[in-house]
């Protein structure tokens, strides 16, 4: 149901559909692209306010677990509809200025290169290589860290940290399971805290615009789970979508087919958010459709994305079609993201230089996600050479498209 929304997508939905919960509220899912867009640019009447409520209430328990880290989150960025939002969102947008972003390409792509080099060979030898865990997991944080100044923490504590915040506030979850949560994002909390204080960088910067330092720590909180793992995440949906392309794939290699159109065609048909929350801020109508004060919209990114009146190849990978980059993946308004420039580039990167490892490979484990309501959170993505296309001399066979 609610949770799987990226399973769901196709036109018999009603253009603003009641639906309950696994807790039993109640939410309007809109699904039009018209539609979930007119809700994200207009702030007086949709805020923004429950974007990162847990949809699990957490129970006392664990509240008090995180309380015991001296755990806040008041609204900086995504659910921040007061007027503080504006100069958080700003200092935010320096740091990832797109000079700052073109900057990092030749390191990036000369790191994609050695990785997929290493890949290659993997697949000529047989093996089957995990382009999740051994490409696409740890490259956006790497390149976050370049960008921003970020706490002295291990890659695999910080996505820890991350997944464990996007199950937290996003997934159905049991009693026992958000003690647990509880304990990973609190303990990150303190890290933050910390480094809030004394950090250089984006913390440095929000503290000399008199912001005080909860904010600091909730504008840290935010980038470091959406600016990296929403990219990994995508990274992943969208290489495991190209091994099944194979026109698309000869085309980039023959140059017939632009690299930015496929990302975004990619953004249009697998973004790692499917949905985003806003809440009614007064009595309204939708569609027809009564919205009360208070009510939970919820808004079918995934559904915008393949809405006829968007694209008509609604669920076809066609690069470049028209419609295709006017998808809602990065949202849309005052909060738009503000990283979209930044994840575009890690997407280019990774996909033309891991052109050589998709052209002719089989999928041996398909991603799969977890229960989520607005994130994908793919676990692996295991390809192999298949022996007829192996070895190294088949390699410009494989990229040409031809089979043996
Ligand atoms: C494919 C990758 C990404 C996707 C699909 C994505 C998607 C989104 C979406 C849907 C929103 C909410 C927009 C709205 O409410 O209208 C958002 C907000 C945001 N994103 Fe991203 N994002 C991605 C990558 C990044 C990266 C790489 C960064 C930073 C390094 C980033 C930083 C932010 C920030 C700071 C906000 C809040 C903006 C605000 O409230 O002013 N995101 N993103």
């Amino acid at each position: 149901m609610l949770f799987r929304n990226w399973e769901r997508v196709d036109d018999r939905w009603p253009p603003v559909a009641r639906v309950t919960d696994h807790v039993g509220a109640d939410h309007l899912l809109v699904t039009r692209h018209a539609l979930v867009r007119q809700v994200l640019t207009d702030p007086d009447t949709y805020r923004p306010d429950n974007a990162l409520d847990a949809v699990t209430p957490i129970p006392v328990a664990a509240l008090r677990i995180l309380a015991s880290y001296g755990f806040r989150l008041p609204p900086t960025l995504a659910n921040n509809g007061t007027s503080s939002h504006p100069a958080i969102r700003a200092a935010v947008a320096e740091v990832l200025h797109p000079t700052r972003v073109t900057a990092q390409v030749d390191w990036l792509t000369a790191l994609v290169r050695d990785r997929v080099a290493a890949l290659d060979a993997a697949l000529a030898a047989g093996r089957p290589v995990d382009l999740y865990a051994d490409l696409a997991a740890d490259l956006p944080l790497l390149v976050l860290a370049r960008l921003v100044q970020l706490p002295p923490a291990a890659t695999a504590t910080v996505k820890r940290f991350a997944r464990a915040a996007l199950e937290l506030f996003w997934a159905p979850v049991d009693a026992d399971r958000q003690i647990e949560l509880a304990h990973t994002v609190g303990r990150f909390h303190t890290v933050l805290r910390d480094f809030a204080v004394t950090g250089d960088g984006l913390a440095a910067t929000l503290r000399a615009g008199g912001q005080p330092p909860d904010t600091v720590v909730g504008a840290l909180f935010f980038l470091l789970v959406a600016g990296q793992e929403t990219t990994s995440q995508f990274l992943t949906l969208l290489l495991h979508r190209l091994v099944g392309e194979p026109t698309v794939l000869a085309g980039l290699r023959d140059g017939s087919v632009r690299v930015d159109d496929v990302v975004e065609e990619g953004l249009r048909l697998v973004p790692p958010i499917v949905t985003w929350r806003r809440r009614a801020a007064v009595d309204t109508t939708l569609a027809d459709v009564p919205v009360p004060a208070g009510a939970s919209v919820v808004l079918w990114l995934a559904a915008a994305g393949r809405d006829p009146a968007l694209v008509s190849g609604t669920d076809q990978f066609v690069p470049g079609q028209r419609g295709s980059r006017r998808h809602l993946a990065f949202g849309a308004g005052a909060h738009r993201c503000v990283g979209a420039q930044l994840a575009r580039m890690e997407t280019a990167v990774v996909v033309e230089q891991a052109l050589p490892l998709l052209v002719g490979a089989d999928v041996v484990r398909a991603p799969w996600s977890p229960d989520n309501l607005s994130f994908r959170m793919p676990d692996a993505l295991l390809i192999r050479r298949p022996a007829t296309t192996g070895g190294s001399v088949d390699r410009a066979d494989r990229l040409t498209g031809r089979i043996s």
